[in-house]
């Protein structure tokens, strides 16, 4: 039986059922309460407040800018909107790598401020006291590995990770040190499709992928680009399902142009 068809709410318990049911995991971002509200309506079982926000939102070139308090706001956003979904929200860069009751206090004001289900961190063991403390707490955890973004000065480029056996065999540690942990979920972004499936079968939670191929137990992607908005982002592994980049264009055109010429508002548009 079907286990995402029968849930009025998803929970972290339920995402585990999927994978146990090989039933794969639906994940979109989403930042605001308008899209928020198309996503989960349509049904989608997991909605990311990514700090990709930072750039989609906010037009930065990286994730790094953005605040704690932005985050919250909108995760807030999205919370009100959503009836199903579960709502997981990034902790942004600063607010939990430096010590982890710094962490716990962020994952805290995330929780309390946003009503946010849980919330994401990237990286392995360096930061596995800070997943710790969060999860005494009772906050459900997500992990992120792989492509990074948030450590991106570090990497340098934003191309596919974990190429070299090195880096694969630890990215497969630090997966099943989450776990360990107590992690409900890990994200892994941009990695060879080999070893994502890998992953997805040495580690028992659901592993979701972007750009990390179709062995994995679901998939995540920007809304924006998936729905094409954002023109100019065309990597390998988006699939765009609209290009509402045109169609939004025609659309304010025409409205230019009705208001030019008058034609807007007509004798049923006004008062
Ligand atoms: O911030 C984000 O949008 C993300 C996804 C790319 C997984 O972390």
């Amino acid at each position: 039986m079907s286990v995402h068809k029968n849930v009025k709410r998803v929970t972290t318990h339920v995402l585990q059922e999927m994978k146990d049911n090989n039933e794969k995991i639906s994940m979109l971002t989403g930042y605001d309460f308008s899209m928020a509200k198309i996503i989960d309506g349509a049904g989608i079982d997991v909605i990311l407040v990514g700090d990709s926000a930072s750039n989609v939102m906010a037009g930065h070139e990286t994730t790094l800018p953005i605040t704690l308090d932005q985050m919250i706001y909108h995760a807030a956003s999205v919370v009100r909107a959503v009836e199903r979904a579960l709502v997981v929200v990034d902790m942004p860069f600063g607010s939990y790598q430096g010590n982890s009751k710094e962490a716990l206090s962020t994952a805290i004001r995330i929780m309390k401020e946003s009503g946010g289900h849980a919330v994401k961190m990237e990286g392995g063991q360096e930061i596995l006291e800070s997943i710790q403390r969060i999860l005494t707490a009772g906050i459900p955890v997500m992990g992120h590995l792989g492509l990074t973004p948030q450590s991106i000065y570090k990497f340098g480029t934003y191309v596919v990770r974990a190429k070299q056996e090195e880096e694969a065999n630890r990215l497969i540690e630090d997966a099943k040190a989450l776990e360990a942990a107590g992690c409900f979920s890990i994200v892994l972004e941009k990695i060879p499709a080999e070893l994502a499936a890998r992953v997805a079968k040495e580690v028992n939670i659901p592993i979701i992928g972007i750009g990390a191929g179709g062995g994995v137990d679901g998939q995540v992607l920007v809304v924006h680009d998936m729905l094409g908005i954002n023109n100019e982002f065309n990597p390998r592994f988006l699939r765009k399902y609209h290009n509402l980049f045109d169609e939004m264009t025609t659309a304010v055109k025409s409205y230019i142009s009705d208001v030019r010429s008058g034609d807007f508002p007509n004798k049923e548009e006004q008062y």
